[in-house]
């Protein structure tokens, strides 16, 4: 089991270049799938979710070839239609397969994704847009089947602006008969680099990134290549990176517009924010507390609710967190107040009482995010914090120490037996 040991204290100074969204390159390999050709993938992140998304395809039958930053994607072979358990259990995400299969092959087989522990993480409005389109679903053993004799487009309007759900039922949308509508659609920038890269393989598409989107279906796709968004939850981790730090920081190939309302509650705490074209400046100074609400986007992104709560921790005064999009995100609250944090939640809310002392101590990663602000926390603590299960950020974060050591942190990554949580490391 592998650990980050962390001595915090150090100021992150210097210029990080963020890599591509893994939450647009996830499903942008799904996308592949919808036609014969060979696509190229350019700027994809080399994380673990996308080395998973590798071999959910390759299982499907597809020549996958990953090499740093680019991944070539050969359906030609022909195609199978069940996404496996094992897979999938990994990672939820293989899901937004389920479209495309549907699109491409008139039926697919992928097994029920487990939950996680940030909440149930539903799939019912997936499935309720494709039975709209005339897809047939039934539930056995695990799986959800689907199949259709031809989809043919509708309106479709989701009870929630669903990221997954928005971009499943586009793929299967892109060569149906007729125009699908999608109201109440997710707006995320994801869902624009989903859309811009469809429409390259010859798909219509219209209003992706508002709240309608009309795709109308045309006979087939083609191969394309495609450079994928960058990540702005990783240049906003490591904006709070900077901030919790009182660093100085140029976060580099990052569209501060896909942060508007980031940088904007940054600024408001008392972060010194700078806006570039393709880069962002980050300082720290004296934090203030705050209230924030996550929100699908344009709203404050939940992936960086943990994050800033590192950041709030720090800050004079109460600050009100609540978490409006998923069931269960302050799971790692008691691993911060491990480290000297003062939150306590309620339901959706959290209350962080500021000015805390962080001092290191031996974490655990629940999550993706969530281990990510640990790793924050640990920057900022006094003395060495080590946090633990880091296999959760390797999932999400390229390189993560490699760029924090560049900018002066304290970091290594360490093997560790399985020693119980107790035994005091230092
Ligand atoms: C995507 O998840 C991201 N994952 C998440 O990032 C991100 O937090 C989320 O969008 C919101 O921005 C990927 O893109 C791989 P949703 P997704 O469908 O598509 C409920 C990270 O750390 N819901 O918008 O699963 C659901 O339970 C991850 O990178 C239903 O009830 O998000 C949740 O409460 C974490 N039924 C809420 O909607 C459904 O059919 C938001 O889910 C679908 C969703």
């Amino acid at each position: 089991m592998e650990s980050f040991l962390i001595n915090g204290g150090n100021p992150l100074a210097g210029a990080v270049r963020v890599s591509g969204a893994k939450n647009s390159a996830l499903k942008l390999m799904a996308a592949a799938l919808l036609t014969s050709d060979k696509t190229i993938l350019q700027n994809v992140p080399m994380i673990k979710d996308v080395r998973t998304m590798a071999n959910v395809l390759r299982e499907l039958g597809v020549g996958v070839t990953v090499t740093p930053e680019r991944v070539e994607i050969d359906p030609s072979g022909g195609l199978s239609d069940t996404a496996p358990y094992e897979l999938v259990r990994k990672m939820r995400a293989s899901i937004i397969v389920m479209g495309p299969l549907l699109a491409r092959l008139g039926r697919a087989r992928v097994a029920m994704p487990g939950g996680c522990n940030i909440g149930p993480r539903k799939i019912d409005f997936h499935l309720s847009g494709l039975e709209k389109l005339g897809a047939r679903i039934n539930v056995e053993h695990g799986f959800i089947n689907v199949d259709t004799n031809g989809l043919t487009g509708d309106v479709i309007s989701l009870d929630y602006p669903s990221v997954g759900a928005t971009e499943n039922i586009m793929m299967a949308a892109v060569t149906a008969r007729g125009r699908t509508v999608i109201e109440s659609a997710a707006r995320e920038p994801e869902i624009i680099d989903l859309a811009k890269f469809l429409t390259s393989m010859g798909a219509r598409i219209s209003g992706a990134g508002s709240e309608t989107v009309i795709i109308d279906g045309v006979d087939e796709l083609n191969g394309a290549t495609h450079t994928v968004v960058p990540d702005r939850i990783e240049a906003g981790t490591f904006m709070i990176a900077a901030a919790v730090t009182r660093g100085d920081l140029v976060i580099e190939d990052v569209n501060p517009l896909h942060l508007e309302i980031f940088i904007s509650k940054l600024r408001s705490i008392g972060v010194e924010v700078q806006e570039f074209d393709h880069k962002i400046r980050c300082r720290g100074g004296e934090f203030n507390s705050t209230d924030i609400a996550t929100l699908p986007h344009p709203g404050f992104p939940t992936d960086l609710q943990a994050p800033v709560l590192v950041l709030l921790s720090l800050a004079r005064g109460h600050s009100i967190v609540t978490e409006n999009v998923f069931e269960n995100r302050f799971v790692f609250v008691d691993e911060m107040n491990r480290l000297g944090a003062s939150i306590r939640t309620s339901g959706h809310h959290a209350v962080v009482h500021g000015q805390s002392r962080l001092e290191g101590a031996i974490v655990e990663a629940p999550d993706l995010r969530a281990g990510a602000a640990l790793v924050l926390a640990g920057l900022a603590a006094a003395g060495t914090t080590e946090v633990r299960r880091i296999g959760h950020i390797d999932r999400g974060y390229e390189n993560f120490e490699q760029k924090l050591q560049a900018l002066g942190a304290d970091i290594q990554r360490v093997e560790v037996s399985n020693r119980a949580p107790s035994a005091a490391p230092f």
